[in-house]
């Protein structure tokens, strides 16, 4: 018999959207979230609120009519970030929060920041206002093992933007260490998301066997005791762990290369995958709060008024192995298992 889980409409609080073709191409995969939480690293980066209202009238053009997605939008901090902009933009309903990348951790980084002590005017007026910072955590330094970078970058950079500026609120993005989850577990006023693609690979699924360049994303998959842990905390029901996706278009031939780009493509697939792990982990009850309850709280927004039903068929569900965009394709993300959980918009 088939099973059904009635959920509130999910959010994503971590997408890639990218612009122009690929924009065009992978929106509407994402156009049945409630809300998103859409990423800044364009080239050039979105680092003005103009710049980033601009973006967001780009995203709503390239979506298909009666969608229930909302773009919440983000700008990209740089060393030169005006915290006047931040604050007018915030206060226009334009963004939603500030991502910080440090210079050289990934995809489009360039103009992240290297000296964290240079955006304390920035932090310290986010924080007043309440804007909340979302941080990828990795360092950048060389003599640091890739592994280890997540780990390393709490203890030399979160930890202490933290404690210089109390009241921040921050979300550390795509988290995928047991040392990451046990730091946001010992925290107030800190939040993580969890990807779909952390929860079901590990560092053995990318390099055994040969190399899969559409496993490799930033932070790595690390190994499978830090896969467990990811796995622990989003089906813990604990409330500072909700979903962030963190899809990542890239075309094929980019992924594909001797010098293959990070990113996974999941936003066809998700949540389907989502259900499987919360069902594998005895958890399905709790999906609900990871994936539409947690984020918005953290966010100071209400649940999405409207429901989605998750459906547990014999058959297996089906996407496109690969979708194109412009000349170009890009693969969609292989949980490497079948998945049972097909989705119906009650909307
Ligand atoms: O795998 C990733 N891809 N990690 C990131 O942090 C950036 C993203 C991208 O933009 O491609
Ligand atoms: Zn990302």
């Amino acid at each position: 018999m088939d099973t059904k889980l009635r959920i509130r409409r999910p959010d994503d609080w971590h997408l890639h959207l990218r612009d122009r073709e690929m924009l065009a191409a992978v929106a509407p995969w994402s156009a049945n979230l409630g809300r998103a939480i859409i990423m800044p690293n364009l080239v050039p980066p979105v680092v003005t609120g103009a710049e980033a209202a601009a973006y967001r009238d780009r995203i709503l053009a390239a979506l298909p009519e009666n969608v229930t997605l909302r773009p919440l939008m983000t700008l990209y901090l740089t060393e030169t970030t005006d915290p006047a902009d931040v604050l007018a933009a915030h206060a226009q309903g334009i963004i939603a929060a500030v991502k910080l990348y440090p210079a050289g951790a990934t995809t489009n980084s360039a103009s992240g920041v290297r000296d964290f002590d240079r955006v304390r005017p920035v932090l310290d007026a986010m924080a007043e206002a309440g804007i909340p910072l979302c941080v990828h955590g990795e360092v950048t330094d060389p003599a640091v093992d890739i592994f280890d970078r997540e780990a390393v970058f709490i203890d030399r950079v979160l930890d202490p933007i933290r404690r210089a500026t109390p009241g921040l609120r921050v979300v550390m993005e795509h988290v995928t260490t047991a040392d990451g989850v046990a730091y946001v577990q010992s925290g107030d006023n800190i939040g993580a998301t969890i990807t779909t693609h952390h929860l079901v690979i590990n560092r053995n699924h990318i390099l055994v066997g040969g190399i899969r360049p559409h496993y490799y994303c930033l932070p790595v998959a690390k190994r499978e005791n830090h896969r467990l842990a990811l796995v622990e905390a989003a089906t813990s029901g604990d409330p500072r762990f909700f979903t962030g996706t963190d899809s990542a278009p890239h075309p094929d031939h980019a992924k594909e290369s001797a010098c293959g780009c990070a990113g996974c493509f999941t936003a066809p697939n998700w949540l389907q995958i989502c259900a499987h792990v919360f069902e594998q982990a005895g958890a399905l009850d709790r999906l609900e709060g990871f994936a539409s309850l947690h984020g918005a709280a953290f966010y100071g927004l209400d649940p999405n008024p409207d429901h989605i039903t998750l459906t547990r068929r014999d058959t297996p569900a089906r996407w496109p192995e690969r979708i194109t965009a412009g000349d170009e394709t890009v693969t969609v993300f292989d949980p490497g298992f079948p998945v049972h959980w097909h989705i119906e918009d009650d909307a």
